[in-house]
């Protein structure tokens, strides 16, 4: 087991910043999934980790070693790749055991380490097979055998899952978690996959641009999301984020937009100074926390017609259109049937204290504590880049 740290981790590509300053500290035995959309620098991050790609700028500790210039083989880290390279002419059972065999284990060892591995992935009927005579799922499960039979300090793991089917990915992914649990190993791992994120995850590191963007259990990453980015990357689908006029009142902030009129009463920077002021801010909603209710009813706090209705098994999901004159779009989700069809005219009523606030400017989340309304503060692995001003610019 390992502890990995990143200082001041940067990779550059002539003007390609692939990853911009990375600091990153992993648990030993912490399972970290680096979640972000493609090309965020996720796969570059992970390589510069193992060495297989040298860093322009900063460091790669492991077990407070600086293992910068340490070659890969030396650095007691596997990495499981997207892109399974198997041994074509050996067998399952030999492609498994060839990390030991390289280190010299005796081949009792060896035979007993590769059955424990097969028993644990579901591969034990395929020992004899050839890489050639096994299913996509089936080889990347060999690959993914191959790096846990060395039980090395740290996991690398880049994708490993991507190439499996939706019920393999599943059963795999449950396996993965369960195999963390017993080995706590450290486990550094890359998708794409916000699904793969949030279930298997201890924290979930958001990358965007090469940045980091917010660190954080899965349930505080969405449930306060640090920025709009976050807050519309996660969740399926993710947040309703709507530009709202904010009356920043002695009580609370009101917002207004078109087919939207809410008032958050533990939302505002207090009676004085900027009681009356109003500014732009962007309310953000998860689909689930929106309710359907009557056009006239009294909780009606979003109003506008419906404008789609798809069937997703248990759930149901509903596009509604803001306002009368087609405003902004929000999705609601929740148990199937909603009741709705396209075309109805819909009150939507929402728990004020689900509500999320975000800077326009900055997309950065706004606090919301009982009379203040202030930039959230950073979580300590991000830059301290916070966006000061205050929240009300008073009116002229
Ligand atoms: N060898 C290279 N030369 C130039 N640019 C590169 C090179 N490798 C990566 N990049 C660029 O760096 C950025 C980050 O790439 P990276 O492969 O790390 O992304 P990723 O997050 O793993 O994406 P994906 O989810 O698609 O795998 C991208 O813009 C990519 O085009
Ligand atoms: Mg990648």
């Amino acid at each position: 087991m390992s502890r990995i740290r990143l200082s001041g981790l940067r990779k550059t590509y002539g003007d390609t910043v692939a990853v911009d300053g990375i600091d990153l500290d992993v648990a030993d035995g912490e399972f970290l999934v680096l979640l972000g959309p493609s090309g965020c620098g996720k796969s570059t991050l992970l390589r510069m980790v193992a060495g297989l790609i040298e860093p322009t700028d900063g460091r790669v500790l492991v077990d407070d070693a600086d293992v910068t210039a340490v070659p890969p083989r030396d650095r007691d880290l596997a990495m499981v790749f997207q892109s399974y390279a198997l041994y074509p002419h050996l067998t399952v059972a030999s492609n498994l055991g060839f990390p030991l065999r390289v280190r010299g284990e005796r081949r009792a060892v060896v035979r007993e380490k590769v059955a424990a591995v097969a028993a644990e992935l579901g591969l034990t009927e395929l020992l004899r097979r050839r890489p050639k005579e096994l299913s996509g799922g089936q080889r990347q499960r060999v690959a993914l055998g191959r790096a846990l039979v060395r039980e090395p300090g740290a996991f690398l793991m880049d994708e490993p899952l991507s190439n499996l089917d939706a019920k393999l990915r599943t059963s795999t992914r449950a396996g993965l978690s369960a195999l963390h649990r017993r080995l706590r190993a450290t486990v550094l791992y890359v998708t794409h996959d916000q699904v793969e994120a949030m279930t298997m995850a201890d924290r979930v590191a958001l990358l965007d641009g090469g940045r980091l963007v917010q660190v954080g259990t899965p349930a505080e990453v969405y449930d306060a999301p640090a920025t709009t980015f976050v807050a519309g990357f996660l969740g399926s689908p993710p947040m309703n984020l709507l530009d709202v006029d904010a009356v920043v009142g002695p009580h609370g902030v009101r917002a207004r937009a078109v087919g939207l009129d809410l008032s958050l009463p533990d939302a505002g920077p207090g009676p004085v100074p900027d009681a009356g002021s109003s500014r732009a801010l962007v309310l953000g909603v998860r689909p689930e926390h929106l309710v359907v209710r009557a056009p006239d009813a009294p909780d009606a706090v979003l109003r506008g017609r419906v404008s789609a209705v798809e069937n997703l098994g248990s759930e149901e999901l509903a596009r509604c259109v803001l306002g009368a004159d087609g405003g902004p779009e929000v999705t609601v989700r929740g148990p199937r049937p909603l009741g709705v069809v396209p075309g109805r005219e819909v009150g939507l009523a929402v728990d004020p204290a689900r509500v999320h606030l975000f800077d326009p400017d900055s997309g950065r989340r706004l606090e919301r504590r009982p009379g203040a309304v202030s930039p959230a503060p950073s979580s300590p692995a991000v830059e301290p880049a916070l966006d000061d001003r205050p929240l009300a610019r008073s009116l002229p």
